[in-house]
């Protein structure tokens, strides 16, 4: 299978913000404080964990493609309150389901429908991520 560069360096920038999300969300995990911090803690732990399944199953993709998968994350950003912390994390969503996508968009073009399956299953995951996040927001 013969892909383009453009598709192999998209699949770099999702792994680069999936690594940076995983640790991240794990790092809220620890951080969190106060009753609502109690309240969300958990679903970050969770949210952490399938962040870096993803990780994991774009790199997979990515090597059998022929490229070979960035180990350093975009910048990451903890934040001091929960607020800030969980308004950070539904951007971070937004940019997360703008970029895949692109991805489906982009290896559906070149007749890379497993790439475009992979991504429309974690786009899903990532979409539910972002309804979270909007949902807490609203009593933060
Ligand atoms: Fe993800
Ligand atoms: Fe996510």
């Amino acid at each position: 299978m013969q892909v383009s560069k453009e598709l192999l360096d998209l699949l770099n920038r999702a792994i680069a913000r999936e690594l940076q999300v995983s640790i991240q969300y794990m790092w809220q995990h620890v951080l969190w404080r106060g009753v609502k911090g109690f309240a969300v803690k958990d679903e970050l732990k969770k949210i952490a964990i399938t962040e870096m399944k993803h990780a994991e199953a774009v790199a997979e993709r990515l090597a059998y493609l022929g490229g070979t998968p960035t180990t350093k994350p975009d910048p990451i950003f903890v934040g001091q309150t929960l607020k800030e912390m969980i308004k950070k994390d539904k951007k971070d969503e937004e940019t997360a389901i703008a970029l895949y996508k692109k991805i489906i968009e982009t290896s559906r073009k070149e007749g890379d429908t497993t790439t475009a399956r992979l991504f429309k299953k974690i786009l899903e995951e990532e979409e539910d991520h972002h309804d979270i996040f909007t949902s807490l927001l609203e009593e933060i």
